[in-house]
């Protein structure tokens, strides 16, 4: 094995729905911008080209399934072998992007793939709630349209039971790094060799990565109007025409999706930017509904000054630690934005566009995310509804703009 020729093999392991594809590409993307020469190997692209018969069917997963797996051993080699000669030719790096969760696949691997170190990485992803909305984006591909909604749901889940029944977690392998998908968290590194790249991958697998945020905050409201907080008000006249405006702006960049609060507000104004989209889904986050303003909600800024003078004074006093009775504060609220922020990059795996229409507290949260702002500053950011916040946040290149539409 040539050591110092770098040259690297990288074999992906994990479920399905746990993030691999989205780290391949991301990993391919970040090398090439270095000049590294990196390609994909993706087992179940080559199944859906290779053959013509349908693969939705969970049986053909079944490792008792004799045909199955055979057929999936033979893309697997096929795969094995271009990797190999890309490798031997001008490529740096080969990432062979497959399930590869049995001890049998990866022995075979092992025993193939001689000519160059091999990195595996192990994408684990055990949230229910995320791996649901994963396994709903994987159904919309092409294989599940015969099926209802429901079909292609169980279809995809009795999949992934039966990879999970031969699953044997990286433990034996030379150079491993066994990854949280979700929290782009190294859970587990082991190294024997010295490994081309590794400095560089090692930083994109921990970083996240956002090639292009909108954030938006949903249109005029009744309640902003009367300047009421909380509740689940809907858009006036004024707002709609934002949300249109919004749509209208954005029509020529491709959204794939838009996450919303579960307030009517986001998702009126999501509708029409999704409407004039080719393909566009919205999808709800609870993690992003404004803060619960407990015992205030509903009621205006005039009303609690006027009703509960303590409150008033008390958030004045310091607003970012400030709780409402029976409600949340900025400093309760860190927690659930960081998850929703985790799941709406997750679930965009590595979409060009990301927007989030979200409220004015939980826009001043996520801001806060990319942006370095004293926590007492936090409350106070500026969030308009006229304008929208564009940001990018890549490895090299960090912009944050605040836009009229
Ligand atoms: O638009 C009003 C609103 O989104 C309320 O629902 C929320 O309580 C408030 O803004 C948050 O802003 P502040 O923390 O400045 O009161």
């Amino acid at each position: 094995m040539v050591m110092n020729s770098k040259k690297l093999f990288i074999i992906m392991v994990g479920l399905p729905a746990r993030g691999k594809s989205t780290i391949a590409i991301k990993l391919k993307e970040n090398l090439l911008k270095d000049d590294i020469k990196a390609r994909i190997y993706n087992n179940g692209d080559l199944r859906r080209q290779m053959l013509r018969e349908n693969t939705s069917d969970p049986e053909f997963y079944d490792p008792e399934n004799r045909e199955g797996v055979s057929l999936r051993q033979e893309i697997a080699l096929i795969n094995l072998e271009r990797a190999k000669n890309y490798l031997g030719k001008k490529g740096n790096v080969a990432i062979l992007d497959a399930t590869n969760v049995s001890r049998q696949r990866r022995k075979t691997i092992i025993g193939l793939l001689k000519s160059h170190p091999l990195l595996f990485i192990e994408c684990i992803n055990n949230d229910g709630a995320i791996l649901d909305a994963s396994i709903r984006r994987k159904i919309l591909l092409p294989e599940f349209q015969h099926l209802t909604e429901e079909m292609a749901l169980r279809s995809f889940e009795q999949r992934i039971r039966y990879y999970d029944s031969i699953y044997s977690p990286l433990e034996k392998e030379r150079n491993y790094v066994r990854l949280d998908s979700l929290n782009n968290k190294i859970l587990q590194e082991k190294l024997h060799d010295t490994l081309p790249f590794y400095d560089r991958i090692r930083d994109f697998l921990v970083t996240d990565s956002v090639k292009n945020l909108f954030l938006i905050r949903h249109g005029e409201t009744y309640f902003n109007l009367e300047n009421r907080i909380g509740g689940d008000s809907r858009l006036t006249e004024n707002g709609k025409s934002q949300a249109a405006s919004l749509g209208y702006y954005f029509r020529k960049r491709t959204i794939p999706v838009i996450f919303t609060s579960d307030k009517k507000r986001t998702v009126e104004t999501a509708e029409p930017i999704r409407d004039l989209q080719k393909s566009c889904a919205i999808i709800r986050l609870s993690e992003f509904n404004e803060i619960d303003s407990g015992v205030c909600e509903c009621m205006s800024y005039e009303e609690i000054r006027e009703k509960m003078p303590h409150v008033y004074e008390s958030r004045k006093q310091d607003k970012y630690n400030y709780v409402y009775s029976g409600g949340e504060g900025y400093v309760t609220m860190q927690e659930r934005i960081d998850r929703g922020i985790k799941k709406a990059l997750y679930l965009s795996g590595n979409a060009g566009n990301i927007m989030i229409v979200g409220h004015r507290a939980v826009n001043r949260m996520i801001l806060a995310n990319f942006l370095y702002r004293r926590r007492e500053d936090v409350p106070y950011i500026y969030i308009p509804q006229d304008k929208f916040y564009h940001i990018v946040a890549t490895q090299d290149r960090k912009l944050f703009q605040l836009k009229r539409y």
